[in-house]
């Protein structure tokens, strides 16, 4: 394990897995541009870095993220705001990462802490994890996709139930509502969230970045069109030397050893 770091995140490398902590605890790990930033620049400089095959994003046992920074966003106005737009500066940044991004959320993940899970591949909650969208009791509405991607993943009624009242979910009900993929004892999160990210790093890097990019199609387009874009990449796949390593390693009942140049 070696490890790195801002002032507001820290980076560590697990084997082949890039740990990046968000360590801003006086603020809850509050998401100022500053923070967004760092986290952008780590998670571009770990996509680039051949080294690493997957990503684990964390904060504290007290909060992943309580959300933007309410003190910095408070004396914003428009129309400077839709000029510059900090969603759009800071934040987009992870739609481009190719490598899996695992959350691996303890405590409050609230308001833009939330839908910075959401931006993640895969949510590991920690039993004692709270999510929310409790913008509208700030007078405003979410904005880094959580009336979308959050209605995407938990329907209608439940997204519906979070943005309207700001109510939080227990962890267990965020993985009845599809928020989370799994619920994990607090005291392991990590471990299982480096576990898991080692684990798909050690698998083809192509197919792993297709397999991503595959299923987020799904949430960009019309189920044919999905269907169609999925099969090009399947097909794609047979061009290359990990397939026919995947395969032969297989039928020859050994592990397979990826190519990963
Ligand atoms: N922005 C800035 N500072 C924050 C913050 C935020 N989102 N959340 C917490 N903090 C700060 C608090 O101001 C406090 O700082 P001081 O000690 O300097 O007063 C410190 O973190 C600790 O917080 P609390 O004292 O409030 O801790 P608590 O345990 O009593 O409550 C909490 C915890 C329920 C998470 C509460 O802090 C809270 O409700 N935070 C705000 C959550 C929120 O509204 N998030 C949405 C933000 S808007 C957004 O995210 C827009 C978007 O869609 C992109």
């Amino acid at each position: 394990m070696s490890s790195a770091g801002g002032q507001l995140i820290k980076t560590e490398r697990h084997g082949k897995a890039g740990l990046i902590r968000l360590d801003r605890p006086e603020a809850l790990n509050a998401l100022s541009d500053a923070l967004m930033a760092e986290l952008g620049a780590a998670l571009v400089k770990f996509d680039a870095d051949p080294a690493i095959g997957a990503i684990v994003v964390t904060g504290s046992e007290r909060a992943f993220a309580a959300g933007a920074d309410i003190r910095e966003m408070k004396d914003r106005r428009f129309p400077d705001t839709f000029r510059h737009d900090f969603i759009a500066a800071h934040w987009d940044i992870l739609l481009g990462v190719k490598k899996p991004i695992i959350a691996a959320v303890a405590g409050f993940a609230l308001g833009g802490g939330c839908e910075l899970a959401l931006m993640c591949d895969i949510v590991l909650a920690a039993d004692t994890a709270r999510f929310g969208q409790p913008e509208i009791n700030l007078g405003i509405i979410p904005g880094a996709g959580g009336t979308q991607r959050l209605t995407r993943a938990v329907g209608k009624a439940k997204a519906m139930d979070m943005v309207l009242s700001g109510r939080m979910l227990t962890a267990e009900e965020a993985e009845r509502a599809n928020l989370v993929a799994r619920v994990i004892p607090a005291a392991e999160l990590l471990a299982e969230a480096i576990k898991l990210a080692e684990h798909i790093a050690a698998l083809s890097p192509v197919a792993v970045a297709m397999a991503k990019q595959a299923v987020n199609s799904a949430f960009e387009t019309t189920l044919r069109a999905g269907i169609l874009y999925e099969r090009q990449l399947f097909l794609s796949l047979f061009g290359t030397p990990d397939q026919r390593e995947g395969m032969a390693a297989f039928l020859e009942k050994r592990t397979p050893r990826f190519d990963q140049g």
